[in-house]
């Protein structure tokens, strides 16, 4: 017989080309039938629809068709005919079946109904054969490409920066420290301080929280630039919306300043959904009506609307007057405080039922390189907030001004020996700039209308959880 190419499911199903023969290789998500005819529902992950394969089960041993149970992996060469059954127009008449691998029922862990995301997180190396993590992880890519599709139009240069840092960006003790020294046998001064200088890089290092602070490097000389990579975050917060390691998006532009920064942050984030309904249509009609019944007309309305602007101050008194009128929030609110998500919630959900963004935080409770205001209390910071998610984005105008800067720092305890290469961008050539930071996995929670973070990535790291 003539040798056929294989061709990806999604194509099979996609094609008119009745009669012919088609060879197509996948996993079996369910097999059915009688004694003389079987139907296999097969999928090899390139859409999230099956193809039904058709067998005249006396054409075939009983060795044969055995084996082909949920989870085994086949090779089927097979009549591509006009489906009778509803939903589909494709389907094979199998004319020769091989069986790669075999999932024994009795002990493969995925079945034909329907299990709950806590056991398939337990499963996270098998979870990618369902239906709701193939859709997921399709999306997923999607939106990486949405992003670097968005950038490069635009001018931006794609900017890698350093996974291993000698500096702590956000001055917070949240990172994961990097280390070659046997840790039974630390080395330790008279008073105990633990000596670095034998440790691989000579000096205390960490995995990075943020590549902001190189990015800034790189704006400040090829103008526009963006990042795209992973970030590391130490804090104890088990939370369906955080990680220990996730993706960050951090575009940095020269002369930009803080309207420009919210108005990109606006575009980007539209451009990424309306790519995920353009490009992703099966897969989250899929989610829609599996998981979320408002999740398409939510990524529809965000792109209609003009996501509402306003300052914190004027944030906080609208949260005020929600408190005197009765509504109970967890978090006390004041001017001053650190919103908490139920407030960000709040502002979104109830009060402007919109997209958010909140600008000029007290500067107690943002990075010290953010540009400081004439009324010596805010700074020219930035949060985008979203229905469901709360913070998506976070960003600022960054101070430009080097006394300003260092002075700044310096009152945050933050040391400035350990980034004099960050400050030397301030004494030479300095100028306004402003970026922002996209939570990969965030955007990813609000595109699926996933409610738990754990289910937006392939191998989630969460305090006590490392296992795939
Ligand atoms: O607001 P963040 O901490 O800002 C920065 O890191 C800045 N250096 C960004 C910049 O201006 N270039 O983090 C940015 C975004 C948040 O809005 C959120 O979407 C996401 O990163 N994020 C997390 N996502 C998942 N798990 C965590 N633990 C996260 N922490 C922040
Ligand atoms: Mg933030």
């Amino acid at each position: 017989m003539e040798t056929v190419k294989r061709t990806k499911i999604v194509d099979v199903l996609r094609s008119k080309d009745f009669g012919t023969t088609v060879l197509v290789k996948g996993w079996v998500r369910t097999r059915r039938g009688s004694k003389q005819i079987s139907f296999i529902a097969l999928n090899d992950g390139s859409t999230i629809h099956n193809v039904q394969i058709v067998v005249n089960t006396e054409a075939f041993d009983e060795e044969t068709l055995k084996p082909i149970t949920t989870g085994a992996c086949i090779s089927v060469t097979g009549i591509l005919t006009e489906s009778q059954g509803k939903g589909q127009d494709a389907e094979i008449q199998a004319t020769d079946i091989f069986v790669y691998g075999t999932a024994d029922p009795a002990t493969y862990p995925l079945q034909k109904k329907g299990h709950s995301l806590e056991f398939l997180r337990e499963n996270a190396h098998l979870r990618p054969r369902t239906n709701t993590f193939g859709a997921v992880f399709r999306i997923r890519h999607h939106m990486a490409i949405a992003i670097h599709q968005f950038f490069h139009e635009r001018g931006f240069f794609y900017f890698h920066t350093p996974i291993i840092t000698g500096s702590d960006c956000e001055g917070a003790g949240q990172m994961f420290e990097v280390t070659t020294m046997n840790l039974y046998q630390l080395k330790k001064d008279d008073l105990g301080v633990i000596d670095y200088s034998n440790d691989f890089f000579g000096k205390q290092t960490s995995l990075t929280v943020s590549g902001q602070l190189e990015g800034e490097l790189a704006a400040l000389a090829l103008g526009a630039i963006y990042t795209f990579g992973p970030t590391f975050r130490a804090e104890n917060s088990n939370t369906p919306r955080h990680l220990a390691e996730f993706w960050m998006i951090e575009p940095e532009v020269a002369f930009n300043e803080i309207d420009d920064n919210m108005q990109l942050a606006e575009d980007f984030i539209k451009h990424c959904v309306r790519w995920a309904l353009d490009n992703c249509k099966d897969d989250i009609e899929f989610l829609n009506n599996m998981f979320d019944k408002e999740l398409i007309e939510r990524l529809q309305s965000v792109l209609k609307e003009n996501f509402i602007r306003l300052t914190y101050t004027e944030g906080v008194h609208i949260l005020e007057e929600a408190v005197a009128k009765g509504h109970t929030f967890e978090f006390p609110v004041f001017w001053g405080a650190d919103l908490a998500a139920e407030h960000e919630r709040y502002l979104v959900e109830e009060h402007f039922k919109c997209p958010v963004i909140l600008t000029d935080y007290p500067k107690e409770i943002k990075s010290f390189y953010m540009k400081q205001n004439n009324d010596g209390k805010t700074v020219r910071a930035m949060d985008v907030l979203f229905p469901k998610i709360g913070e998506i984005i976070g960003g600022s105008q960054r101070e430009e001004d080097y006394d300003k800067l260092a002075r700044r720092a310096d009152e945050m305890g933050v040391p400035t020996k350990d980034i004099w290469w960050y400050l030397d961008t301030r004494r030479f050539g300095t100028a306004p700039h402003s970026g922002f930071g996209l939570g990969f996995e965030r955007l990813l929670l609000f595109v699926t209308g996933m409610a738990n973070i754990r289910d937006v990535i392939p191998f989630p790291r969460t305090p006590h959880n490392a296992e795939f």
